[in-house]
C-alpha cells in the first residue's frame, strides 16, 4: 500500500507513484543479487577444479531457476502496477532509452534461464543423471527436448546450440546492465535527479 508521501495525483486527480512499492524492490534486489551470483559461478566453472566443478555448476542451475520465478513474479507486478514515471524533465530519447533497456532485460530475465534450461535439457546424459534443485528436491528437465531422440539431438547439435545461446545472451546482459546502471549513476551523479532512490527501502 502506498503511504501519502509515495504517491501523487495527476491533473485529473488519479494516484501516481513516486517511488517503488515494497514487494518491486525486494524483487529487484533479489534478483540483482542472485543474477551477479550466477555470472561469477557460470564464468568461473570451466576454470575451477575437479571436484568444485559439479556443485558449482548445479548450483548455478538452481539459482538461475530461482531467478526465472522471480522474474515471472516480477513481470506479474509489472503488469498489474504502475511504476513511478520517470521525472518530466528528462529528454524523451533518455526516457525512450531506459524503457527500451527495461523491456529488454525483463525479456533477458527470462529468455536466460530457459535458454539455460535448454542447454541442460539437451544434454546427452540428462535423462540419467536428473537435476536437483539446491540439491533439496528433483526438479524437471524440458522433457520436449530432454525425450527427443539421442541421434537426432546429436545431429542438431542441440545442446552445443542452446550453450552458445546462453552464452550470447549473458553477452547482451551484460552489454544492457552497463546501460542500466551506467543511466542511473548518470543521473544521480551528473543531472543530480536521483532515479535511485526510488528503488532503495
Ligand atoms: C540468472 C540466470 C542465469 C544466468 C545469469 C546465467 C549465466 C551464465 C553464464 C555467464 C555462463 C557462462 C557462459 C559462457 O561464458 O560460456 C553460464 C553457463 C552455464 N549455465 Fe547459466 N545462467 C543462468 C541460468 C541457468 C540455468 C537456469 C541453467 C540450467 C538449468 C543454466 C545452465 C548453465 C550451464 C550448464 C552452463 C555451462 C557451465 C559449464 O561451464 O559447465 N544456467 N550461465
Amino acid at each position: 500500500m502506498n503511504s501519502h508521501a509515495d504517491s501523487l495525483a495527476d491533473s485529473t486527480g488519479t494516484p501516481v507513484p513516486t517511488r517503488y512499492t515494497r514487494t518491486a524492490i525486494t524483487l529487484h534486489w533479489l534478483i540483482a543479487l542472485l543474477i551477479i551470483c550466477n555470472v561469477v559461478l557460470g564464468l568461473s566453472a570451466d576454470s575451477l577444479p575437479d571436484d568444485w566443478v559439479r556443485p558449482v555448476v548445479d548450483t548455478h542451475k538452481s539459482i538461475g531457476i530461482t531467478v526465472l520465478g522471480l522474474a515471472l513474479l516480477r513481470v506479474l507486478w509489472r503488469v498489474s502496477h504502475k511504476p513511478p514515471p520517470l521525472p518530466r524533465e528528462f529528454p524523451s530519447w533518455e526516457k525512450m532509452a531506459a524503457h527500451v533497456a527495461h523491456f529488454l532485460l525483463y525479456l533477458l530475465m527470462i529468455a536466460l534461464p530457459l535458454s539455460g534450461w535448454l542447454h541442460d535439457s539437451a544434454w546427452k546424459d540428462a535423462a540419467t543423471h536428473p537435476m536437483r534443485l539446491f540439491n533439496l528436491f528433483p526438479w524437471p528437465r524440458i522433457g520436449f527436448v530432454m525425450n527427443l531422440d539421442p541421434a537426432l539431438k546429436e545431429s542438431l547439435h542441440l545442446h552445443d546450440r542452446f550453450g552458445a545461446l546462453h552464452t550470447w545472451l549473458g553477452y547482451a546482459l551484460y552489454a544492457l546492465l552497463a546501460m542500466h546502471i551506467g543511466g542511473a549513476l548518470k543521473h544521480q551523479w551528473i543531472d543530480r535527479k536521483s532515479v535511485l532512490k526510488r528503488m532503495v527501502p
